[in-house]
């Protein structure tokens, strides 16, 4: 299928909540699309009017450095008016639900908000409130479209394709949106996902989503194209998952000794914050031969950018065809 750039109504959908669910071409028409701002991103003069006169409203509710960021460079170098709102300014703390916030946003006629959540499903929800389009920036363990994307860009542009590939996400796999998404988007594009982890730290039934799973990390990464790496997420963890970190590192953390089972070439991925040390060595992390880490943060603003572009501009959408996106 031949995808034209330009034509918006490639991606007939309100909202961009998850991966799941979505077409081949119709992933592959926002990364096209994504490609089109990396040059532009990488010129001294990178703004552009596409959405002057839009309003695009960032509501996190969860800490970011990367995402937010993210998303505001792009909104900015689109010519947007960004509005930054976090958790900790916002009425939230006065007992004030996420529908309220978003009710009261919305009353101020925005075009796109980026929601970022710690409950899984709340940027649907949302999304049913508002008249505007809503974006996740991730929700709970669900979802997390944009870093998909974003990894995809980065293994496109050096692999040429991700169909084919033998991909390892490694690490917390429970408490991680962007395994699920990477999982959904690489399963659509004709890549195969394994999963390596502790026991502990893979979620019931995870085979269901068409993936491998090893609990040791040389039979996993064994001839893989590409290694992602996960952070640990400690501050989702109410029990102990692992005895300590040290014995995390040593079995589970990447080094080059786990490594050598790979393709010789194979990348090293990270969607950051990293915890050096923990899930992957400080050297392996900066071996830019091979980690493309800083890569996925450069792909990130030129992601988000042809994601707000589309879905902050009008687009023909045929209602009776949209999926429960
Ligand atoms: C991820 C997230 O928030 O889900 N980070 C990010 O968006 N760059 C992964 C993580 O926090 O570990």
């Amino acid at each position: 299928m031949t995808i034209d750039v330009s034509d918006f109504s490639a991606y007939p959908h309100r909202h961009l909540l998850g991966i799941e669910g979505l077409f081949p071409h119709e992933i592959s028409f926002l990364l096209d699309r994504s490609e089109s701002y990396v040059d532009q991103n990488r010129q001294a003069d990178k703004k552009k009017s596409t959405l002057r006169g839009r309003t695009i409203i960032n509501l996190f509710f969860e800490n970011s450095t990367r995402t937010r960021t993210s998303f505001e460079l792009a909104g900015k170098r689109l010519g947007a008016d960004v509005i930054n709102m976090s958790v900790a300014t916002s009425a939230i703390k006065k007992g004030e639900t996420l529908i309220d916030t978003a009710m009261t946003l919305n009353a101020m006629h925005p075009d796109v908000l980026v929601v970022r959540h710690p409950d899984s499903g709340a940027a649907k929800l949302l999304s049913e409130k508002v008249n505007c389009a809503v974006i996740s920036g991730g929700d709970g363990r669900h979802e997390h479209p944009t870093q998909a994307l974003l990894d995809a860009l980065t293994i496109r542009r050096r692999r040429g394709d991700l169909a084919g590939l033998q991909v390892a996400i490694c690490g917390d796999v429970l408490h991680s949106r962007v395994a699920r998404s990477n999982i959904h988007l690489l399963n659509t594009m004709g890549a195969r996902v394994r999963l390596i982890a502790p026991r502990t730290l893979i979620p019931d039934s995870i085979e269901r989503m068409g993936v491998e799973v090893f609990y040791d990390m040389k039979e996993g990464l064994q001839d893989c194209d590409i290694v992602m790496m996960l952070r640990l997420q400690k501050e989702r963890m109410q029990t102990s998952f692992f005895p300590s970190v040290r014995e995390y590192f040593h079995f589970f953390g990447l080094d080059y000794e786990k490594l050598s089972v790979t393709k010789p070439d194979a990348l090293i991925m990270h969607p950051g914050p990293m915890n050096r040390g923990v899930e992957i060595d400080s050297e392996v992390a900066d071996d830019y031969g091979r980690s493309v880490i800083r890569e996925q943060v450069e792909m990130g603003v030129a992601v988000r950018m042809a994601c707000l572009e589309v879905l902050g501009l009008p687009r023909e959408i045929d209602d009776s065809t949209v999926r429960n996106l």
